[in-house]
């Protein structure tokens, strides 16, 4: 699905927040935990060390500190938000949603605000539903959130996912802006009949949460790793394309990509696909792991914190993830 293609208006990045926990779980720590070595986990995914969530914080509480971030980033008073969307798979709990609740926190009081669940995806879902309102003129000032606590649904006996994922938040507020400025290109793709590639059977309607469910620890992520690898990078790099195509924009022309951070062999297929310099991608998979709905906020924030992204410059974003889900955001600064 792509965006709405007679719009006079689009949308505009303003603003960029994120937040990251303090504790840092390295690889070794991890090989004192689960049967695996730190030359494992980097060889397959990349990964060195993730953020994990203190007891006390939930994704909320994540999800505010980035909020807050890009925000204040964008000059724009919470006051004045009239939307606020949160991508996640690790709501502070099912009802109400997390993204009421930092509506609350942040005294936006005239917002609609809603949770997106669209797994590693769900920050690019997010981010084009809000410009596709933008656009349609039913809001002026979006709030647009990724935020995991993925710590807290992951088996820290299975060495086949524990290893892969962490905790953090990033954020972006959008403002409306001229057609062919801002975002340019949007586009989104689901495949529910691979749903068994990623998934968390227990704690929903259909295995609600109970000693027995439990004890199979239903309430923990299973993954297919090698299923979803051969998925992605084909998926990221299709769903670039058609952004590209649709923006009328080429390759060349692109000045960074920031994709979802999965394992940086997928990042590096999408890369040389998309032919692209190394210098061009943003990566922090060694650093931060895979924040699923997070990770490409974090990316975003840390690629305008460097002081690298020009105003002018064209950054493609691209997603791939469970349900499966994949997507790809195309803008202007
Ligand atoms: C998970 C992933 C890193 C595994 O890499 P891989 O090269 O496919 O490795 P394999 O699955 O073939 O595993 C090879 C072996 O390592 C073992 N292994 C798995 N996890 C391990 C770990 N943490 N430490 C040591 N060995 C491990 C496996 O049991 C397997 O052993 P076997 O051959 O005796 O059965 C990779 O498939 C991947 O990144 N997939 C995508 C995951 C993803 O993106 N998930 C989120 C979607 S957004």
């Amino acid at each position: 699905m792509t965006g709405p293609k007679d719009a006079r208006m689009s949308a505009r990045i303003s603003g960029i927040g994120y937040y990251i926990p303090e504790k840092i779980l390295t690889n070794f720590d991890l090989e004192k935990m689960v049967d695996t070595t730190d030359e494992w986990i980097m060889t397959r995914s990349g990964i060195s060390e993730r953020r994990i969530a203190a007891p006390h914080e939930a994704s909320s509480d994540l999800a505010l500190a980035a909020s807050r971030a890009a925000l204040e980033d964008s000059g724009v008073d919470p006051k004045d938000l009239d939307l606020i969307i949160v991508a996640t798979v690790t709501p502070d709990m099912s009802l109400p949603s997390t993204a009421c609740i930092i509506q609350d926190k942040l005294g936006s009081a005239k917002a609609a605000a809603f949770d997106i669940s669209a797994a590693c995806s769900g920050f690019i879902y997010g981010l084009a539903t809000a410009q596709s309102m933008i656009a349609a003129g039913h809001t002026k000032k979006a709030l647009v959130v990724g935020v995991e606590v993925l710590s807290r649904i992951i088996d820290w006996e299975d060495r086949t996912t524990c290893v892969l994922f962490g905790d953090g938040a990033g954020a972006v507020v959008l403002e409306p802006c001229p057609h062919g400025e801002g975002i340019i290109g949007t586009y989104m793709q689901s495949d529910g009949s691979l749903g068994d590639l990623l998934y968390r059977p227990g704690g929903g309607s259909r295995a609600p949460l109970t000693v027995e469910t439990l004890m199979e620890r239903q309430q923990y992520v299973k993954m297919k790793g090698d299923g979803l690898f051969k998925y992605a990078v084909r998926a990221m790099v299709d769903a670039a394309e058609r952004t590209l195509e649709e923006a009328g924009v080429a390759k060349e022309d692109i000045d960074y990509l920031v994709p979802h951070q999965a394992n940086i062999r997928i990042i590096e297929g999408v890369r040389k696909r998309l032919n692209l310099q190394k210098e061009q991608v943003v990566v922090n998979i060694d650093r931060i792991g895979n924040t699923s709905s997070a990770s490409i906020p974090i990316a975003l924030g840390e690629l305008k914190e460097n002081g690298t992204l020009k105003k002018g410059d064209l950054v493609i974003m691209v997603a791939f993830g469970g349900g499966l889900t994949w997507g790809s955001i195309l803008f202007r600064n």
